[in-house]
């Protein structure tokens, strides 16, 4: 059985979004902000007989790896045929600074960063747009329908406005550290989108009406952030709080630590990502009000916390 000729390296990063998580589904603009601190990395190492995986909880042959690591194989898959070599054997290893399954881009991540070094192991060169096509053909085993969103968001440079499709780096000023905080439940975006889809159908006209306030609040912080308005970003944020949690994808757990956040000073907060589980964002006047509000959040219950300043991201464990 073949191999690849020599190692490679990808890494790809954590995201969230700012706004329009699940309007963005239904062509509404959305902001999201790559965390370059917390990294998702893949190794391909050449491996005499079977493919094999070792990171994201699995350790073992890749064709034994089951119904959860499917975009995975796939992300392995697209990259060999697009290198023009379908079935050839890998190693592939990751590792992540962040938490699978909580909001934060973990399978559009590690699918990027496993196709980036499948790439590199076999000198072949890919340019953005075919990096984020070949992303999503893992994404849609993982999410069904996925936007583009977290595939784009986890490979960007910097915050991005993304609508139909298309995506442009967006200059921020903003200097108000955003909080992160992990509810610790395991979010399932597949799901949230699906029971979305359900409420659609049979409420056409209201929930039409909400996933447009989505994303009207997502076109309107594009200003905010430009000129650094972290009042006018929060109060935005509380609102598409309100219309998430109208939409079914909130719950107990991320209204508490939305309110918990706000209780303690935050400008405004809000779940990030497909939600029913997974994480919260809060922005933060300042790096110390953060810190205060990390203390609240982890005292209502976050497991883990992460401060996003500009271009640093403080992790705590
Ligand atoms: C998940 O991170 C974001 C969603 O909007 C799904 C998608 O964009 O495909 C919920």
């Amino acid at each position: 059985m073949q191999t690849v000729p020599h190692e490679g390296y990808g890494e790809t990063w954590a995201k969230i979004i700012l706004f329009g998580e699940h309007s963005v589904v239904y062509g509404h603009p959305a902001l999201a902000l790559p965390l370059h601190s917390l990294r998702m990395r893949a190794r391909v190492r050449p491996v005499v007989g079977d493919s094999t995986l070792e990171g994201l909880g699995y350790h073992g042959s890749l064709k034994d790896s089951g119904g959860a690591f499917a975009s995975v194989r796939r992300a392995i898959e697209v990259a060999l045929d697009y290198a023009g070599a379908p079935g050839v054997s890998v190693a592939v290893e990751t590792s992540s600074d962040f938490p699978p399954e909580r909001g934060l881009g973990s399978s559009a991540a590690s699918a990027g960063a496993v196709i980036r070094a499948i790439l590199n192991a076999m000198d072949v060169s890919a340019d953005g747009q075919r990096l984020f096509e070949l992303t999503q053909q893992a994404e849609r085993i993982a999410h069904g329908r996925p936007s583009g969103l977290d595939a784009v968001a986890t490979a960007a440079r910097g915050p991005i406005h993304f609508h139909s499709g298309r995506m442009r780096l967006v200059r921020m000023r903003l200097d108000a550290p955003i909080v992160v905080a992990d509810s610790g439940v395991h979010g399932s975006t597949r799901e949230a989108v699906s029971g979305v889809r359900v409420r659609y159908e049979h409420d056409h006209e209201g929930i039409g009406r909400i996933l447009v306030g989505l994303g009207e609040l997502a076109r309107a912080a594009v200003r905010d952030v430009r000129v650094g308005d972290a009042h006018a970003l929060g109060n935005k944020m509380n609102r598409a709080q309100v219309l998430l949690a109208r939409l079914g994808v909130s719950d107990s757990r991320l209204d508490a630590l939305t309110r918990a956040a706000r209780q303690a000073g935050a400008l405004g907060a809000k779940l990030t990502g497909g939600g029913l589980g997974g994480c919260v964002i809060a922005v933060a006047g300042s790096l110390a009000d953060a810190a205060r509000i990390r203390v609240a959040l982890r005292e209502a219950g976050a497991v883990r916390t992460w401060v996003h300043a500009p271009e640093t991201t403080e992790v705590s464990v």
